[in-house]
């Protein structure tokens, strides 16, 4: 079978994280999460990390050449040959027209649909493990041992752009920016709708069954 590459578009806590874990283990192919990428450049300290930080900690999206560049050498690696699930990119038509002007063929675009009021409130709960990046909800899936990862031991606490303020910003970023990718992708004849609310495991059902997998 040849490289089977997926996007998982949808707003700011739609569960784009929670399904692609779940999706590596079942396709055995790589999550590309340039939030994850973008974090990882600012925990490192490099140049990259620290001109992103500066839009992450508003709530903005990272200019696009700093975001390009990260996509580009990550799928460049070994491990994307046989495929991978991009989240959170593309976040405007901007990139989606980088991947396109790339040759880059994208098979299926899952649309995790998840009203705003609801985003609020899982935001609001999301512990994110500091150590390998497991996540979990307060009240909804917390770990075992309140602040401490499952599966690392590490530190388990509040995302710094997960504050109310910043939130609002994404929101509205998502709204202005991202959300026109789903008419991008339907007119293409490639976008799948999935209900994100429901149980992890039921919206991770409609996912596969979306993806045809
Ligand atoms: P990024 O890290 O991509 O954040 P995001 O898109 O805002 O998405 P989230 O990580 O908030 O949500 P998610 O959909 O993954 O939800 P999750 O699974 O965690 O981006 C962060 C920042 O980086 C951006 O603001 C921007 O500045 C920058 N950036 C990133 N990519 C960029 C790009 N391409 N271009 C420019 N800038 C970029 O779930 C959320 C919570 O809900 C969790 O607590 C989870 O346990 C819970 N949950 C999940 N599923 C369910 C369920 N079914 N029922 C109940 N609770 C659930």
């Amino acid at each position: 079978m040849g490289a089977r590459r997926f996007i998982l578009l949808g707003p700011p806590g739609a569960g784009k994280g929670t399904q692609s874990a779940l999706l590596v283990e079942s396709l055995s192919i790589p999550q590309v999460s340039t939030g994850d990428l973008l974090r990882a450049a600012r925990k490192a300290g490099t140049d990259l990390g620290r001109k992103a930080q500066l839009f992450m900690d508003q709530g903005h999206l990272v200019p696009d050449d700093l975001v390009l560049s990260l996509v580009e050498e990550r799928l460049s690696r070994d491990d994307a040959k046989g495929g991978y699930i991009l989240d959170g990119f593309p976040r405007n038509l901007a990139q989606a027209d980088a991947l396109d002007s790339r040759g880059i063929v994208v098979e299926c675009v899952v649309n995790v649909d998840v009203p705003f009021e609801i985003l609020v409130g899982r935001i609001a709960g999301r512990r994110v493990c500091q150590g390998c990046g497991a996540t979990y909800h307060a009240t909804n899936s917390p770990p075992r041992t309140e602040g401490v990862c499952d599966a690392c031991s590490g530190s388990v606490g509040q995302r710094k752009d997960d504050d109310a303020a910043v939130v609002e910003s994404r929101l509205k970023v998502y709204a202005s920016e991202t959300a026109p990718l789903i008419d991008f992708y339907k007119k293409r004849g490639i976008l799948r709708d999935v209900n994100g609310l429901g149980s992890t495991e039921s919206v991770y059902q409609a996912v596969l069954a979306a993806l045809g997998s």
